[in-house]
């Protein structure tokens, strides 16, 4: 056991979960689900589903790892119920599937911090939208800068991972993620100085009751759940790196609270620099990739040559430390894998898994334009290109993960198993209120849920049936 690495901090852990959770989704992906979803009504929504559906979830996580002190795939096992050691196959194989595409973007966060320093604010144009429907982008300035900088991406994440739990994945947390904090309410208070600054958080923040609809709640559920790193094992890993003092409930209410609030404040940021750049007129916005790629790089362009080069800069800084801390992560999953089972040295696992993510990620490298067959071939009901697929698969099977790890957790490793764990650390946990709570969450609301998402979310992607 000691060969694998601790924790040396509940702070170092509470960084480095926060860190994983806090990636793309949060600075992209969340403020358009709010705008969509009704404004600041939805994020009250938000904050309680993440409460109930996602926080019960990731104390389990949390709990079987640190009861077995595995990984995912030998965790059950472990516990007595080798059979379902499936969950964490299938939860390694989406780690590997993410991080295979998830490494690419950021990668193109990095292109832009490099073309952002040269004062090259044209990028966002030469990002062109294909036209194949959503979702579909491509880098059309240069495949080879796309390589390099995701390998460089990929460099960078590995270099951590092979430092160990920490001296690498704590360490680096504990410097990217109050960094990236910092520079997020630095980005903040200037946005708001910006021209139009009230028409994007009016946009961003005045609720629209009659927009919060079954899907939209559905959405923010998916989102969630994604955003906080969950249904893979993920937390099953950190959760063994973790020493048996800490107090894994209060632990995962501070988590879920870091991802929430700086996926709401990343909102504060990002629509005042669209409206800016619109000149107040949001009305035709293009979501995900095309916002960060596409809008921004303009705004900081007509923010003049010095401070734009600064604030572009700064931005895409953030946004790559927000990814390096969720890259670590994922990565670790396999390598922990690796280490474990097949007694390889961290080093050389971390480089041999490292490489076989990159190619499983080069289809999705050429899907975004490069290469014909790799962008159009996957027909789906909302998408034809590779890392698409891979987005929405690995969507998917979190969700199933998820259900399968609070179904096991509740009545096959049982509930005073999972309590005698959580009592661990927390004094009085047995006849607490949220240990009622997080009982009734992962027997009944959570399955629920987590199933029923599943089953929507698999009839959608991959059927186009949309029951909601
Ligand atoms: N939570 C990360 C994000 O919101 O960008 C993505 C992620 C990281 C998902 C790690 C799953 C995971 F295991």
């Amino acid at each position: 056991m000691a060969l694998r690495g601790t924790f040396s901090s509940r702070a170092g852990f509470i960084a480095a979960a926060a860190g994983s959770a806090v990636g793309l989704g949060n600075i992209w992906k969340f403020p358009f689900e709010v705008e969509r979803g009704g404004g600041a009504a939805f994020v009250v929504m938000y904050l309680v589903f993440a409460f109930l559906l996602c926080f019960p979830v990731m104390v389990t996580e949390i709990a079987i790892g640190r009861k077995t002190n595995k990984n995912p795939v030998a965790a059950f096992g472990s516990l007595g119920f080798p059979k379902w050691n499936l969950i964490g196959k299938v939860g390694t194989f989406c780690g590997v599937l993410i991080l295979s595409y998830y490494n690419i973007v950021a990668g193109w966060a990095l292109g832009y911090l490099i073309e952002m320093l040269m004062g090259n604010f044209d990028i966002g144009n030469q990002f062109s939208q294909a036209q194949v429907g959503a979702g579909e982008y491509y880098y059309a300035g240069d495949i080879l800068k796309v390589v390099v900088y995701s390998i460089i991406f990929m460099w960078m994440t590995s270099y951590v991972v092979g430092k160990g739990i920490s001296g690498g994945i704590e360490k680096a947390a504990k410097v990217l993620m109050p960094s990236l904090i910092i520079m997020l309410f630095c980005m903040v208070g200037y946005a708001l100085t910006l021209p139009y600054a009230m028409d994007g958080l009016k946009y961003y923040l005045i609720p629209e009751f009659g927009e919060i609809n079954a899907s939209s709640i559905g959405g923010a559920l998916r989102q969630a759940f994604f955003s906080l790193s969950l249904g893979m094992g993920t937390l099953i890993t950190y959760g063994s790196y973790l020493s048996k003092k800490e107090n894994i409930v209060s632990a995962s209410a501070l988590i879920t609270l870091a991802d929430v609030a700086i996926a709401f404040i990343a909102g504060l940021m990002v629509f005042p620099l669209i409206a800016f750049n619109n000149s107040g007129d949001l009305t035709n916005l293009v979501s995900g990739p095309g916002l960060l790629f596409v809008n921004l790089p303009n705004a900081f362009g007509s923010m003049g040559p010095g401070i734009g080069v600064a604030v572009g800069s700064f931005f895409f800084l953030l946004i790559a430390f927000a990814a390096l801390t969720s890259t670590v992560s994922l990565l670790e999953v396999p390598v922990a894998y690796v280490v474990d089972e097949l007694k390889v040295k961290r080093k050389k696992a971390v480089w041999l898994v490292a490489g076989v993510i990159y190619l499983v990620g080069i289809p999705s490298l050429l899907g975004n334009g490069a290469s014909e067959f790799f962008t159009y071939a996957f027909k789906l009901p909302a998408s034809s290109d590779f890392l698409s697929l891979a987005a929405q698969l690995s969507d998917t099977l979190l969700l199933l993960g998820g259900f399968f790890i609070v179904t096991f957790t509740a009545y096959v490793w049982k509930r005073e198993n999972f309590n005698a764990e959580l009592a661990q650390g927390f004094d009085g946990f047995e006849n607490s209120l949220v240990s009622k709570f997080l009982n009734i969450a992962i027997s009944y609301i959570c399955p629920f849920l987590l199933g029923l998402l599943f089953i929507v979310v698999l009839l959608s992607n991959f059927f186009g049936i949309n029951l909601i």
